[in-house]
């Protein structure tokens, strides 16, 4: 595989994407152009005081890229495997629900960008479009399915099955969100995006969901997705029983301590993500980045460890690659591109990323993903 690509800087064929602006936090702001300031503020704000949100931002610069040279580096290959299947690049999409809060085309756009670019699309259970519009949407693309477990467990089981018909590969069950976090900007700004009827998509097609309303009016919908979504009676023991209705892989994400991910590898998960939701549950936890080294050396390569939460650029993604992780998802900058450009604006964020990336692990000396999990990260 040829990096030829990565001298289109040089070249002079990168568009200087005039539209779209390159950083993520010109990108943020012109999404605030966009949007009203309760979706706005949604996507953007974290939980309590936000300071995890600043910790998973400012722990990157603490990690050092410490290139080898002479390496001949004409040569790059990003593909990795991951539970039996490989992808061209270790950059996924990170399930985000909601998301017609920031474009009208929602969901489908995302996963078109996705599929172009190759990222694998991890769809979130509150999705404006269901499991099967974004699969008949995107047919042939690599798409996981995020699960929230639902009080009601036969909706959960329900959803997962419906995501292995649909032929997704595997399932994200999010185990950090048993009830949603304590977010002030929401309250300042009463914006609560269920509430007012978004992400309804799986819920409204799902015939155990729809089975189980008193009636069938669009508030009996609303209460009870806010009922189902609180769940914190979650544990353990409701995955293996989710085990008996799909075959797929299961992975958790939301996982910050080297004990629950050693827990992880004993229950028979298939892999974990390294996640603290983007700062949005609990605020003071551990900075996403600082979690991952303990947990990955916890793992010991049993099983996959994915990463997210921070990841703002392409040598942001090649330093959680280097300290372990097996690929990274990206999150707000495809809702900022999203909102700021629709299906073409998150192409754009995709394109960079991609392309930052190569170019940033071919400059640190190295061809191929197994290579850069030995490249030296040096830490403040
Ligand atoms: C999320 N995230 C999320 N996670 C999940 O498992 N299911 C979901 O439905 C959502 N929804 C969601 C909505 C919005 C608006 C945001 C910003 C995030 C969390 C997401 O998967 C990921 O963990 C974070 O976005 C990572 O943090 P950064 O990199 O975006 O700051
Ligand atoms: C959020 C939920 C939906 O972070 O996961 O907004």
């Amino acid at each position: 595989m040829s990096n030829a690509k990565n001298n289109d800087l040089l070249l002079g064929n990168i568009d200087n994407n005039e539209q779209y602006p390159i950083d993520f936090n010109e990108l943020e702001k012109a999404a605030k152009e966009t949007l009203e300031a309760g979706p706005f503020g949604y996507i953007r704000s974290s939980a309590g005081g936000e300071e995890t949100y600043r910790k998973n931002i400012n722990s990157f610069s603490k990690y050092s890229i410490v290139p080898r040279f002479l390496n001949d580096v004409s040569t790059l290959n990003t593909e990795v495997t991951i539970l039996g299947k490989t992808y061209p690049h270790p950059l996924f999409i990170a399930p985000v629900g909601v998301n017609k809060i920031a474009h009208e085309d929602g969901e489908i756009a995302v996963a078109k960008a996705a599929a172009k670019f190759e990222f694998p699309y991890i769809q979130s259970t509150v999705s404006s479009f269901s499991i099967e519009e974004i699969a008949s949407a995107t047919p042939g693309s690599s798409k996981w399915f995020q699960l929230y477990w639902s009080s009601n467990k036969e909706i959960a089981f329900s959803m997962a099955k419906r995501a292995e018909a649909a032929g997704y590969e595997a399932i994200v069950l999010t185990v950090d969100t048993v009830m949603l976090g304590w977010r002030e900007e929401d309250i300042r700004n009463q914006f609560s995006p269920l509430k007012r009827g978004f992400g309804q998509g799986n819920y409204a097609s799902d015939p155990v969901f729809m089975a189980a309303l008193p009636e069938h009016s669009q508030e009996a919908i609303v209460d009870s997705i806010l009922e189902n979504i609180y769940h914190p009676t979650l544990n353990w023991n409701d995955i293996s029983e989710l085990r008996n209705y799909v075959s797929l892989p299961i992975l958790i994400k939301g996982i910050l301590h080297p004990e629950d991910a050693k827990l992880a590898v004993k229950q028979g998960i298939d892999g974990i993500i390294v996640s603290n939701h983007g700062g949005r549950q609990l605020d003071g936890v551990i900075a996403s980045i600082d979690a991952l080294p303990g947990i990955v050396k916890a793992i010991d390569g049993r099983i996959p460890v994915l990463f997210d939460s921070g990841i703002r650029r392409g040598s942001d993604a090649v330093k959680a690659l280097a300290l372990g992780a097996s690929a990274v998802c990206i999150g707000r900058p495809f809702v900022w591109g999203l909102a700021a450009g629709g299906q073409i604006g998150v192409e754009r964020v995709l394109e960079n990323f991609l392309q930052e990336t190569k170019v940033s692990i071919s400059l640190a000396g190295v061809r191929n993903m197994k290579e850069l999990q030995r490249m030296t990260v040096t830490k403040e």
